[in-house]
């Protein structure tokens, strides 16, 4: 099974969420899994910077703009990369979507089309070695028109379509068409039309054979009205060809036993030594440890993720004996709450606003219980890390938190299945209830022992989401 795996981000090169760790860790598992495959990313300058292995260049492609280069090199696992370089992704600051100012790059029409017709070209006319595929594999607006520029190629091959977040979804003006040199066919309702722009993300739901995303409560949820950003009904039109598969996380990286960014380590016959964690997250912080309730979040200050309900539900939270850490970016509002937040309750809550893996890993192992109050979530991976870092996760109700997070109760309790706590209600109020569920388990230690050992014992693992993919694939005739 030969699989061109197109992304626009990928861990451990470019990463700016959960699409980099699955855009990393996915094609490794599908080559374990017996697969042979051929990620293909754009030639940021920042990528190209980061590269360690050895590039070389196979042919030049002639594009929307010039020429680009295709470059090759294996990656680990045997995973062939190719990178698409060409000036549009040249050094300019800020990450592959959007500048230093937060606002997406105003030509990101054009490198994403780019991209996606350089790859098209190189496969329909063979013009590297080994071009051959038996399917593409592409995930989120940004590789949306894949499918759509191999059928101006006439190159029928097989493809599938990843959602990982149906809210952005790559909007232009009409102009775009002709920008990018589509055919004027393909602006229509039932193409890439979406209520008078050029939409990106249809490329992908329109043209793809088969259309994925990262859990099956979203499967459903966006082909309902409340979900799908006006969508649903493409997506329900469509519903034959959708399921939903989850993510994996990467068990190496994600192992509190072997995590080379923590400054000790445990697991679940050891877990006193978690405390040693809690005990330098806190004096990351700059406070005396304590062995009150410690409550942690990591992730993008985003509406999506819930950040503003827990802002809300500060004042309330802080009259129980719980102190929070946060990681993040995002919104600038939100940021700065969250930094209002930290001079309003000093030592008792503390904000770190950027980008910090280590910080990421330490906070996953030194919480007591992590927080993502999500709106919506596709999947999610940082629920899955707490549960296997003894952290157990407080969480909305909704897409991949829903079917990774088993709620604690009596029953589940009881029965041993229980990892972590829903959210009764998507509100300050909500978040605070489930606090103070959380709270009391963790006022018995045997029982709060029992749910981080429930967790740590869950199996996320790649290669059981890769198994997934390859029998999609094999479907795909
Ligand atoms: P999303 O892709 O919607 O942002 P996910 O939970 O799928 O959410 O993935 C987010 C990924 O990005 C996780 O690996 C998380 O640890 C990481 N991450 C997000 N924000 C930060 C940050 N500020 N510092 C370090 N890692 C972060
Ligand atoms: C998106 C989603 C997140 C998901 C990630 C990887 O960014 O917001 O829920 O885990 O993609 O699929």
């Amino acid at each position: 099974m030969r699989v061109l795996f197109a992304a626009s981000e990928a861990f451990p090169w470019m990463k700016t969420g959960g699409l980099g760790d699955v855009a990393g860790y996915l094609p490794r598992a599908l080559q374990r899994a017996g697969a042979r495959v051929t990620l293909a990313l754009p030639g940021y300058a920042d990528l190209l910077a980061r590269l360690t292995v050895d590039l070389h260049t196979v042919t030049h492609v002639p594009c929307l703009q010039g020429y680009a280069l295709l470059k090759e090199a294996t990656g680990p696992d045997g995973v062939r990369l190719w990178i698409v370089d060409h000036p549009l992704f040249g050094e300019r600051g800020g990450n592959p979507y959007v500048g230093p100012d937060g606002h997406p790059w105003p030509d990101n029409d054009l490198r994403f089309g780019l991209f996606n017709q350089v790859l098209a070209r190189v496969v329909a006319d063979a013009l590297a070695p080994d071009a051959h595929f038996d399917l593409a594999h592409c995930h989120d607006w940004q590789t949306g028109l894949l499918p759509v520029y191999l059928d101006v190629e006439g190159h029928h091959l097989p493809s599938v379509f990843t959602i990982h977040n149906l809210s952005y979804q790559g909007l232009f003006p009409r102009e775009t068409l002709t920008r990018l040199q589509l055919p004027a066919h393909y602006w229509s309702p039932e193409g890439l039309e979406f209520h008078g722009h050029f939409s990106f993300i249809k490329g992908g739901l329109v043209y793809a054979d088969k259309l994925t995303t990262v859990s099956p409560t979203y499967a459903r949820e966006i082909q309902t009205e409340a979900f799908g950003y006006g969508l649903a009904g493409l997506l329900r039109h469509r519903s034959a060809d959708l399921v939903g598969i989850l993510n994996g996380i990467d068990t190496e990286q994600w192992n509190p036993a072997t995590d080379p960014h923590l400054p000790c380590h445990y697991d679940a016959d050891h877990l006193d030594a978690k405390a040693d964690c809690k005990a330098a997250l806190q004096r990351r912080y700059g406070w005396t440890p304590d062995d009150g309730f410690l409550l942690g979040t990591v992730g993008r200050m985003v509406h999506q993720k819930g950040t503003d309900l827990l802002l809300d539900a500060l004042p309330e939270l802080m009259e129980l004996p719980v102190r929070l850490v946060l990681v993040g970016s995002g919104e600038a509002a939100l940021e700065d709450r969250a930094l209002a937040a930290e001079s309003e309750w000093p030592g008792r809550v503390g904000c770190y606003i950027g980008y910090d893996e280590d910080l990421a890993h330490l906070l996953e192992a030194g919480a007591d219980a992590f927080l993502m109050p999500s709106r919506f979530e596709p999947c999610g991976l940082n629920q899955m890390y707490s549960q296997v870092y003894g952290t157990p996760p407080i969480v909305s109700h909704t897409g991949g938190l829903a079917d990774t997070v088993v709620g604690a109760n009596d029953a589940t309790l009881r029965d041993g299945t229980a990892t972590g706590f829903f959210l009764p209600s998507l509100d300050a109020a909500g978040l605070v209830t489930a606090v103070q569920a959380a709270l009391a388990l963790y006022q018995q230690p045997d029982a709060w022992r029992r749910l981080q050992r429930n967790g740590m014992a869950r199996d996320f693992s790649w290669d059981r989401s890769a198994k997934e993919y390859l029998a999609l694939y094999r479907g795909l005739g």
